[in-house]
């Protein structure tokens, strides 16, 4: 290691996933080992992601964190068995044109600075810890020059959350829960990448939600505690959802893949109705949701439009194409609309040109808005409207990437310290 103060660093990007078949209960707490398989959908990082910089410097005397810019702890036991687990596989690093020199040894003597920021707000109860824990293990491996491949890297994120080792993978990703006892085999594969099925449109309703909600970590928890119905969805019914849904992706078949997404969120939420107390992710704005689209589908003879509730009220629904997702929209806008005072622009982020599709871009106000007749002659001109923050229009998107670019760091080059 050469004496001077320098500072090596990386930046990555991640995104979230969102479950289509879910991830509810573990059969051990620690590994984070689940007790059924999963499989999500990886969602497009211009709209949604996480970066994270991670630095190495012999100039740190100890390791910090600072999160959307706030420094916070890293002693808690899921960043700490993520650390060991990727410092444990560490190589060596050579930047010759630098002079720097690190070995194997040296590691575990060096201090990390890790800044990690997310383009969407926590608050919105997107699943922000899934593409933080696989963007965090991501950057670190190629800081620490880690030889594993993204598998092996996504039974690293698991231990961070469990969700976050599908975010290892871009488009159609599994997460195989396996039989091993020290989780070896507890890994996520890639289904499917994301232009495999590049016509579906994603669009997240964000949901204001009154209440406090419980965390994922705690209330599956509790559901595995006190629900039996999460015992016979374990297995009896997700085995064969896991098998119908490889199949849907594989073939593209859209009726299968709403069904069974469908069906799934709903279980998941009845498992958590079914524990004790119960939980109560969804409220009367999701359950408007799910009505508008069960209806639609109902009236169009086939499924138009796919939903899909994690732990929280946010309904993320996913349309068989992009005319689809326009009608959605509008009808979306039209039983939830923004508040007099809220611009259209905030009120639909991520991928504004759907806006411009649904004419809704330039002088053409909510107040004239009608829903499209497919939705009309289903649902009606309800009077009741409903509540939402705001929309997100996304789609099917990459995994994690490097990003060389040393303007989008986070830290400062020769401090190591937040920009
Ligand atoms: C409902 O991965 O957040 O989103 O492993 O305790 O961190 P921990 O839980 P987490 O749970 C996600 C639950 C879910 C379903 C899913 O993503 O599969």
């Amino acid at each position: 290691m050469a004496a001077e103060k320098w500072v090596y660093m990386v930046t990555a990007q991640t995104s979230p996933n969102i479950a289509v078949i879910n991830y509810w209960g573990k059969r051990d707490e620690v590994r984070i080992l689940p007790v059924n398989d999963s499989i999500s959908v990886t969602l497009d990082p211009d709209h949604l992601c996480t970066v994270t910089t991670v630095a190495v410097s012999p100039a740190f005397d100890s390791d910090r964190m600072w999160l959307n810019g706030k420094e916070i702890s890293l002693s808690g036991i899921r960043y700490q068995n993520c650390l060991r687990e990727i410092q444990g596989r560490a190589g060596e690093v050579k930047d010759k044109e630098r002079g720097i020199k690190i070995e194997k040894k040296d590691w575990e003597k060096l201090h990390l600075h890790i800044a990690s920021y997310n383009n969407f707000p926590t608050a919105a109860g997107l699943a922000s810890s899934a593409a933080g824990f696989a963007c965090l293990v991501f950057s670190l491996a190629k800081l620490m020059n880690v030889d594993e491949d993204a598998s092996h890297l996504s039974a690293i994120a698991r231990q961070g959350s469990g969700s976050a080792c599908r975010s290892l993978f871009g488009g159609f990703v599994k997460w195989r829960m396996g039989s091993k006892e020290d989780g070896s085999d507890s890994v996520a594969v890639q289904l499917a990448d994301e232009k495999h099925w590049n016509d579906l449109v994603i669009i997240i309703a964000v949901v204001s939600s009154r209440q406090k909600e419980t965390s994922s970590t705690s209330g599956m928890r509790k559901s595995v505690e006190t629900s039996s119905l999460l015992q016979h969805r374990a297995k009896e019914v997700v085995p064969k959802r896991i098998l119908q849904m490889e199949e849907a992706i594989k073939n593209r078949d859209f009726a299968s893949f709403t069904q069974l997404s469908c069906a799934d969120s709903n279980q998941y939420h009845a498992v958590c109705l079914d524990t004790s107390p119960p939980i109560f992710y969804m409220n009367d704005n999701s359950h408007m949701i799910i009505s508008l689209v069960e209806k639609w589908n109902l009236s169009e003879g086939a499924p138009q439009v796919a939903y899909t509730f994690d732990a929280g009220p946010n309904a993320v629904l996913i349309a068989r194409n992009r005319k689809v997702a326009v009608q959605l929209l509008q009808g979306l806008l039209y039983y939830f609309p923004p508040k007099s005072d809220t611009d259209m622009k905030s009120y639909v982020v991520g991928d504004m040109s759907i806006l411009k599709e649904a004419g809704l871009d330039g002088e053409n106000s909510v107040e004239n808005l009608q829903p499209p007749p497919e939705i009309k002659d289903s649902i009606g001109s309800q009077d009741q409207k409903g509540e939402v923050n705001y929309f997100i229009c996304t789609k099917p998107g990459r995994g994690p990437v490097l990003l060389p670019d040393q303007t989008q760091a986070l830290l400062d080059p020769e401090t190591g310290l937040p920009k």
